[in-house]
């Protein structure tokens, strides 16, 4: 079968490569891709924000499934108007993805299923900052209600700055172009964690957890960026903690959706802070994580193809999916400058040297193909992922292929998992010490 992937990140890369190991995939065709999915599959431009043009290319290329990776085109209906024309797309509805689309819309949805998340309020009313703020304690967090691509957060140590932080988004000086309306939200404290769940509008399927760093720099300090790396093992969310999460968020979640009439179909993101009080729910996103796809495919062992369609046809509750014991971890290697402005068309070295195995595989993210040589094209360039039996040596494996490879001006964290590590570490010296 022909499967059309739309996107052209580190994400759409994970997923292209993914469905190629399907054995019932014999072409791929990325729209528009980029310089590492060129490998995969054709790379065909299209403006993932034209859902004229998306669906255009889609019936020129008549794909069997077309698999959306970005929020965007999510949001603006790409999924409706492809089931429209009979092309079987997997990913939410319009209606479905406004859980990511607007952040007010899942905080009231939250609030009339009973699923934990963060005390809020809804400003909409500049005038209205100050009284809005005053039952908050410090910290407090800022959230602009629309798609922001990660920069719609802010996390406000005073209340004078979360004063400024709100009449800077309703009057567009901090995101260029004006909110309308804020959520005012308690600060939570705990470890992050990205539960990942496919969804066929009725029933749910845990995929491998794993957990992102937001923040540019080592030790979690900087600005925050669309994510710097992500690692995921079995041991950071044992059965009965996940069990949980199903009952208690993906469950009614998804039910919920149902009983609203817009069922969710396609991932499920929760993205969790596993406070003192309990798991919260921080945020929903309507589609994979980037980086987490990177870490979380690198470890799928069943076909991703068959349960994207499980999630389409409503049959999710037929299908196993395996995943691959141990851990996976993924290093993302950036431009200078990120996530603030930074020069693109910078060629890249050392990607042939750094032979991939069976245990590592470099995502691209931002890259592009410039007279045959693979050069830089946005701020996340790569993803260089590695499996292995221990989070110790996926990282490993993931350094030591990072440090093959040049651009000018590249950096990457390198602390990526390490609070698991210290977690780990901890462990041990309990263990020694007894
Ligand atoms: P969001 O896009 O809503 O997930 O927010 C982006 C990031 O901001 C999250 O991954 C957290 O690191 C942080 N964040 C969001 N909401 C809160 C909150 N209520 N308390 C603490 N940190 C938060
Ligand atoms: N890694 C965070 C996200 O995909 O939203």
């Amino acid at each position: 079968m022909k499967v059309l992937v739309l996107g052209s990140g580190g994400r759409e890369h994970a997923l292209a490569w993914s469905v190629a190991r399907s054995k019932r995939v014999s072409e791929i065709v990325c729209a528009p891709g980029n310089g590492g999915m060129a490998q995969i599959g054709r790379c065909v431009p299209v403006d993932v924000k034209s859902i004229d043009a998306m669906v255009r290319l889609a019936e020129a290329e008549k794909p069997a499934l077309v698999v959306v990776g970005p929020e965007v085109p999510l949001s603006l209906g790409i999924v409706d108007a492809l089931e429209a024309r009979g092309i079987r797309a997997f990913g939410p509805s319009k209606a479905a993805a406004q859980l990511e689309a607007s952040k007010i819309f899942a905080k009231q949805f939250m609030q009339r299923h009973q699923i934990p998340t963060a005390n809020f309020a809804i400003c909409t009313d500049p005038n209205a900052i100050e009284k809005t703020l005053a039952v908050f304690h410090e910290p407090i967090v800022v959230k602009a209600d629309g798609l922001s691509a990660g920069k719609g957060v802010l996390i406000c140590e005073t209340k004078p700055e979360a004063i400024a932080a709100a009449r800077g988004l309703f009057d567009g000086s901090l995101l260029g172009a004006k909110v309308n309306q804020i959520v005012v939200e308690e600060f939570l404290t705990g470890d992050e964690l990205s539960f990942l769940c496919l969804s066929d509008g009725a029933h749910v399927t845990p995929l491998a957890p794993s957990q992102d760093h937001k923040r540019v720099g080592e030790g979690d300090t900087g600005l925050n960026t669309g994510g710097m790396g992500v690692y995921s093992t079995d041991a950071m969310l044992d059965d009965e903690m996940k069990q949980w999460l199903l009952r208690h968020v993906a469950e009614p979640t998804v039910k919920g959706m149902a009983a609203e009439g817009a069922p969710f179909k396609g991932v499920l993101y929760c993205g969790l802070m596993m406070s003192p009080r309990g798991p919260q729910v921080l945020e929903y996103n309507a589609r994979f994580g980037d980086p987490e796809t990177q870490a979380i495919l690198t470890r799928l062992e069943s076909d991703l193809v068959d349960a994207l369609e499980a999630s389409i046809d409503g049959t999710l509750d037929t299908i196993e999916m395996s995943w691959k014991p141990g851990a996976a971890a993924c290093v993302i290697a950036c431009s200078a400058g990120y996530p603030g402005n930074y020069v693109k068309g910078l060629p890249i070295t050392g990607l042939d040297a750094a032979a991939e195995g069976d245990d590592t595989v470099i995502f691209h993210s931002g890259t592009t193909l410039k007279d045959g040589q693979t050069v830089t094209d946005g701020g996340r360039v790569l993803g260089v992922t590695a499996t292995a039996a221990s989070l110790e040596e996926a990282l490993g494996r993931a350094y030591a292929t990072l440090a093959r490879i040049h651009f000018e001006g590249i950096f990457f964290r390198r602390d990526i998992g390490h609070r698991a590590l210290k977690k780990s570490a901890a462990v041990n010296r309990t263990t020694t010490t007894r």
